[in-house]
């Protein structure tokens, strides 16, 4: 028995250091076309610097593990907790999250510094067998890594947005493909009934997605796909942002002071709509889910639309019999794509656009968060924001899943948000 718990503890242990390596390698290779000067400025207070989030990432290995759990372990640097802490008050003072933009220093050679130094660290802790506990830190640093990932790209799209040069990060990758467009959604009917929702301690979560309970669901239908730009187009026509009776209060005084008329990143040339992308400037693919849209968007579009957001039960139990696949940040597309006919019934669950639901992010029964400073993770942040499903093109392959919670406030749209419609039956 104690052996062959060894040899499982051992297995997991083996896996996790792939992984890490796998998470910190993917890293790099996001950093890879950036300058110094692209890796360090900051767009707007939601979004960080890429030197940031290279930092912040190793920082948490550092701070969450090394300091804690190998006795004689040196931080790289004294000041860089101050600088790279997020939002953790537990572990301490910490940079307002505003002025991350004004480190020029460290140069961006030195933060890959830093990561090869904790690199070296942890592999030398990871050598030898450690406990669940730290296991299990060890691989919710992977994951909070791989969210790191996607903020990222967003945040870096963001930042290019803004310049006039309108960059693009990378040549994205477009092979051939055999997508041709759907004419028109359907909608798919669902008994709904008491169904479990939330994880169940099989494979990782974060602690947000549990516990698993019961939730009653009334019938319902959800739509085949999301919602597509050339759908959007037609509630712009329509005078969709113009009409204040489509609008929640709040949704319509933020597109009154954003001055809010499209999508984020859109922009009309010559009749056509053209839309900033981690490809560079280019025209709107008009079969492609929309994105980049508040919720207080995706919420007038559903009231335009005669229909409704779901709920994150509806979206989670509709979702429990497609597979955990799509078009997620390892096919490099990097831009939401037209839905495939190959498909049947829901697509696009997985990947291309996060889905906002009209589920505001709240603890599940029973929810308690983590005893030390990773209790700060998620619990903290129930208040004000709202539930997104289903990852987006930018997500990690293997990082989102049919529980997955995401979660912005309202008003947020540099993500990779989208929507997809539901109805009562
Ligand atoms: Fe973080």
């Amino acid at each position: 028995m104690t052996t062959n718990l060894k040899l499982m503890v051992g297995d997991r242990q083996r896996e996790l250091v792939r992984l890490f390596t796998s998470v910190r390698r993917t890293t790099i290779d996001l950093g890879q076309p950036l300058t110094d000067a692209d890796a360090t400025a900051q767009s707007m207070p939601d979004a960080s610097p890429s030197k940031w989030h290279l930092a912040h990432t190793t920082w948490f290995f550092e701070s969450m593990l090394l300091e804690s759990h190998v006795p004689d372990y040196r931080v790289f640097d004294l000041h860089y907790s101050y600088l790279f802490n997020s939002y953790y008050e537990t572990v301490g003072e910490r940079l307002p999250r505003n002025q991350r933009g004004l480190l020029t220093r460290p140069k961006l050679q030195d933060v890959y510094a830093y990561r090869h130094y904790v690199d070296a660290a942890m592999s030398r802790m990871m050598e030898a067998p450690l406990p669940e506990q730290v296991l299990d830190l060890i691989e919710l640093g992977c994951h909070h890594e791989q969210q790191h990932q996607e903020l990222f790209l967003t945040d870096i799209l963001h930042l290019f947005s803004q310049n006039p040069l309108r960059p693009a990060y990378r040549a994205v990758h477009r092979k051939p493909s055999q997508v041709r467009p759907e004419p028109a959604q359907s909608f798919l009917r669902f008994d709904g009934g008491l169904v479990n929702v939330g994880h169940k301690d099989v494979g990782f979560a974060f602690d947000s997605e549990g516990p698993a309970h019961q939730r009653y669901v009334e019938p319902f239908q959800l739509a085949s796909k999301p919602v597509t730009n050339r759908e959007w187009i037609a509630f712009v026509a329509d005078g969709g942002y113009k009409n204040p009776l489509l609008w929640l209060s709040d949704g319509w005084a933020a597109a009154q002071t954003g001055n809010w008329s499209s999508p984020l990143y859109w922009e009309e040339q010559g009749g056509s709509y053209w839309s900033m992308s981690l490809g560079g400037f280019t025209p709107l693919d008009l079969d492609a889910p929309v994105a980049h849209v508040s919720l207080y968007e995706a919420d007038a579009f559903a009231r335009w639309a005669g229909a409704r957001l779901p709920t994150e039960f509806e979206w989670e139990l509709a979702s429990r019999e497609v597979r955990v696949r799509g078009n997620l940040a390892s096919t490099r597309h990097w831009r939401p794509r037209p839905a495939g006919d190959a498909e049947v019934g829901l697509k696009q669950m997985f990947g291309d656009v996060w889905e906002w639901t009209s589920s505001a992010f709240a603890p599940y029964p029973r929810f308690l968060p983590a005893k030390g400073a990773v209790g700060e993770y998620n619990g903290k942040f129930m208040a004000g924001q709202f539930v997104l499903r289903g990852g987006s093109c930018v997500t990690p392959a293997g990082h989102i899943r049919s529980t997955y919670r995401n979660f912005f406030p309202p008003d947020a749209r540099w993500q990779f948000s989208g929507l997809r419609l539901a109805k009562d039956i």
